[in-house]
C-alpha cells in the first residue's frame, strides 16, 4: 500500500521564474527505505519539504498536481498535522533546534509538550529515543554547546520521539564523521526493519547501497532514474549527468575498459568491488 503518493507535481519558490521540482511522479509503500540522490540544486531538499508539507504550507510559491503523504492531502491540511505524523530532519541541524530550551532532555520532549503528552509519559520516551540515538550522556547539555554531528543526532532524536508514520532525512549525516555516520545509518536501517517508511536524500551512495530497497535520481528537478539500488547507482547515466558515484564503481569502470572487470555488473560498495576482482 502506497503511503506516499505524489502525482504530477511541479512547484516554484516564490519571487522565482523556474519550477525546482517538475511532474514528480512518485509512489512509496509503506515501510519502503527509499534514497533520493541528485547534484547540487537538483531539489532534493525541496523534495523532502515538499514530502513534509513544509512546501507549501511553509515555504510558499506555486504548487500544482497532488501531494498524499500519511492520508494527508496537502492542499487540505494544515503543517502541524504534517508534523504530528511525516518527520522531517532538516539538511541543516541548526534549523531543527527550538531555541526554546535549556536542555537538550527539554529540546527532545519539546514536541511531546506541544501536543500535550503528559510529563510521565514524556519521559520514558524521550530517554528511549535518546538511546536509540546514542545520546543519553547528552541530556544536561545546552543544544547550542553541541557540535554539528551531535545537533544531528539531537534533531534525528526529536523527530523520533514523535514517532511519525513517515520519516523524512535530508542528509541527516552531512556533519557526522565516519563512525557518527555508521552509528546513524544504523539507528536508521533499525527503523526501516522495524518496518518504518523512510525517505533519505543522501550523497554518500556506498551507505545507500548497503541500506535502502530502492533508489531515484533527481536531475534538475526531474526523476531521471527510479529502481533498485545496484542499478541505478551503477548507471553511466549518472557519470553524464554529474552525479556523485561511488569510487568502487568508477575503478570497477576504469578495470573493465582494459578487460580487468569481467562481472556484468558494477559494483557500488568495497565488498562489491572485492568480489568482483576475486572471480
Ligand atoms: N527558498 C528558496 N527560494 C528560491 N529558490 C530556492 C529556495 N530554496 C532552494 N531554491 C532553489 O531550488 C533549487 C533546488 O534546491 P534544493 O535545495 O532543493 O536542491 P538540493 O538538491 O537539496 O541541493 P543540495 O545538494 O545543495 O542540498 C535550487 O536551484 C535552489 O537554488
Ligand atoms: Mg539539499
Amino acid at each position: 500500500m502506497a503511503i506516499v503518493n505524489l502525482q504530477n507535481v511541479t512547484y516554484r519558490y516564490p519571487l522565482t521564474d523556474e519550477s525546482v521540482l517538475k511532474n514528480i511522479n512518485l509512489q512509496v509503500d509503506e515501510g519502503e527505505f527509499l534514497a533520493v540522490i541528485g547534484p547540487n540544486g537538483s531539489g532534493k531538499s525541496t523534495l523532502c519539504y515538499t514530502l513534509a508539507g513544509f512546501v507549501p504550507h511553509f515555504f510558499k510559491g506555486e504548487i500544482s498536481g497532488s501531494v498524499e503523504v500519511a492520508g494527508l492531502e496537502s492542499s487540505a491540511s494544515t503543517l502541524d498535522e504534517w508534523v504530528m505524523n511525516v518527520g522531517l530532519a532538516f539538511q541543516n541541524p541548526f534549523n531543527q533546534i527550538s531555541g526554546a530550551k535549556f536542555t537538550v532532555f527539554e529540546e527532545i520532549a519539546f514536541g511531546l509538550e506541544n501536543i500535550g503528552v503528559p510529563r510521565e509519559e514524556m519521559k520514558p520516551r524521550v530517554e528511549d529515543a535518546m538511546k536509540l540515538t546514542g545520546i543519553t550522556d547528552l541530556a544536561d547539555r545546552s543544544p547550542y554547546s553541541l557540535s554539528g554531528g551531535q545537533q544531528q543526532r539531537v534533531a534525528l532524536t526529536s523527530i523520533l520521539v514523535m514517532q511519525p508514520k513517515v520519516l523524512v532525512l535530508d542528509e541527516p549525516t552531512s556533519q557526522l564523521d565516519p563512525i557518527g555516520t555508521r552509528e546513524v545509518f544504523g539507528v536508521i536501517r533499525t527503523l526501516a526493519e522495524k518496518g518504518m517508511t523512510v525517505i533519505l536524500a543522501e550523497h554518500k551512495v556506498e551507505w545507500i547501497a548497503n541500506f535502502a530497497d530502492r533508489v531515484i535520481a533527481l536531475h534538475e528537478g526531474q526523476i531521471i532514474l527510479d529502481g533498485l539500488p545496484g542499478e541505478v547507482l551503477t548507471s553511466d547515466i549518472l557519470l553524464e549527468k554529474g552525479f556523485g558515484i561511488s569510487r568502487y564503481t568508477s575503478v570497477a569502470r576504469k578495470a573493465r575498459a582494459i578487460g580487468l572487470w569481467k562481472n556484468s555488473n558494477l559494483p557500488v560498495t568495497l565488498d562489491e568491488a572485492v568480489d568482483g576482482f576475486k572471480r
